[in-house]
């Protein structure tokens, strides 16, 4: 089965268009840092816009415990969403309450509301496939048919991602296909070499990763969070960093894999050591084996991966005809910490094929060092759905659109 588009809804004009995107954007007091998920949307709703569709505009943004709770408000994201559009964007204060009720009447052809974030309401995120169905049901009320197009959030199976689209007539938005054109490259026939470049914070969610990657790819390059408990793998002591233990026995049965298989794990040789997490702490470059012989001993805690590292892998990089890059190398949001992410970033501008930028952090941190984002073959709206789909895993909300 192949993916349900746009054209499959036929004429959209004065209908009530449910879009659920995926506008869950990096926020500091509430002013958006990276818009590129706000940007990625405008494709599918000036399409709507333009075939006079009536624009209902859904989103999750950050976790927030199943009830209203004003960090979280997409009302932000409803303001930069008018300026990128040029045209006024109305916001419901509620998801399917008298607000969005109220806002979806009256809406003319052509017109846009952003409904409040859809994690307010625990049946979006609920276990419990009723909670969902009867959450869906309400969002289902407020529209006519659904164009799918959060792809960051298609691996979660969740109220408007899953049971709304079998609930209403759908279809997949633009950013969706073109998501899949890209990772699909990725999936059948990479050119070779193929270089996974993992990094980032969320540990145990990319080990898991490793393990499926390690039959498709020829290069795996470890650092961020992670690179720590690999060095610990390896024997050697990592200070206060960021550890797993209980993954140990894990990692190291992924280095002996690795071996088995021929896949080359680039693993850090050395690593930037702080006093404390912070922005202006005192830091030196150790070797990956000595991380705890620095001035501040055991309670050293590594930011990012060292020059030598960084070197190695922009040359691993650069030398790779494919390459898929997910999560930071270190603390690119402090300056001293973000040499590593920028040499990664940079290397991956000068790869003679196919780059692709996986993940709200990794698009952030590239936008954030400077670099525009036509430097690189794609970048992903999606990390966790990104990843996932290069695991080869099932995603429901891709497969509810027909994707198979
Ligand atoms: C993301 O940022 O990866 C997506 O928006 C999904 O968010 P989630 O991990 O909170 O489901």
């Amino acid at each position: 089965m192949t993916l349900r588009t746009l054209d499959s809804l036929g004429s959209l004009e004065g209908k009530r268009v449910i879009v659920r995107c995926d506008l869950n954007v990096p926020l500091r007091d509430g002013v958006i840092t990276d818009d590129g998920r706000v940007r990625a949307s405008l494709p599918t709703l000036n399409t709507l816009i333009n075939a006079g569709a009536r624009v209902i505009v859904c989103s999750h943004l950050g976790r927030p415990d199943g009830a209203p709770d004003p960090q979280y408000s997409l009302e932000p994201v409803a303001q930069r969403l008018s300026e990128l559009l040029g045209a006024p964007v109305a916001f419901a204060r509620d998801t399917v309450g008298e607000s969005a009720k109220d806002a979806v009447a009256s809406l003319e052809d052509g017109g846009v509301v952003v409904i409040e974030n859809l994690r307010f309401n625990p049946g979006e995120t609920s276990k419990d496939e009723a909670e969902r169905e009867a959450f869906a049901g309400q969002l289902a009320e407020l529209g006519d048919v659904l164009v799918s197009d959060g792809f960051g959030v298609v691996h979660r199976k969740q109220a408007s991602v899953y049971e709304l689209a079998k609930r209403l007539p759908s279809a997949a938005g633009l950013l969706i296909a073109a998501e899949l054109d890209v990772l699909d490259r990725l999936t059948e026939n990479p050119e070779r070499p193929y270089a996974v470049v993992l990094g980032g914070s969320k540990v145990s969610d990319k080990l898991g990763v490793i393990s499926h990657l390690l039959p498709r790819v020829d290069r795996i390059l470890v650092g961020g969070g992670m690179l720590f408990t690999f060095l610990k793998a390896q024997g050697h002591p990592v200070a206060s960093s960021l550890l797993e233990e209980d993954q140990l026995d894990t990692v190291r049965g992924y280095i002996a894999e690795a071996q088995e298989r021929g896949v080359e794990l680039v693993l850090p040789t050395d690593v930037v050591v702080a006093a404390s997490f912070s922005a202006d702490a005192a830091h030196e470059v150790a070797a990956a084996d000595a991380i705890e012989e620095t001035a501040f001993g055991a309670s050293g805690i590594g930011l990012d991966i060292g020059p030598e590292t960084a070197a190695r892998f922009a040359e691993v990089i650069r030398g790779s005809k494919t390459v898929f890059w997910n999560g930071p190398m270190g603390v690119f949001e402090f300056p001293a910490f973000a040499a590593g992410t920028k040499a990664v970033a940079q290397a991956l501008t000068e790869v003679d094929g196919l780059s692709v930028v996986g993940g709200g952090d990794s698009a952030a941190a590239v936008r954030q060092l400077g670099f525009a984002d036509d430097r690189f073959g794609h970048i992903s709206t999606g990390g966790g759905a990104s990843l996932e789909f290069l695991e080869g895993k099932k995603l429901p909300g891709l497969e509810v659109l027909g994707w198979a």
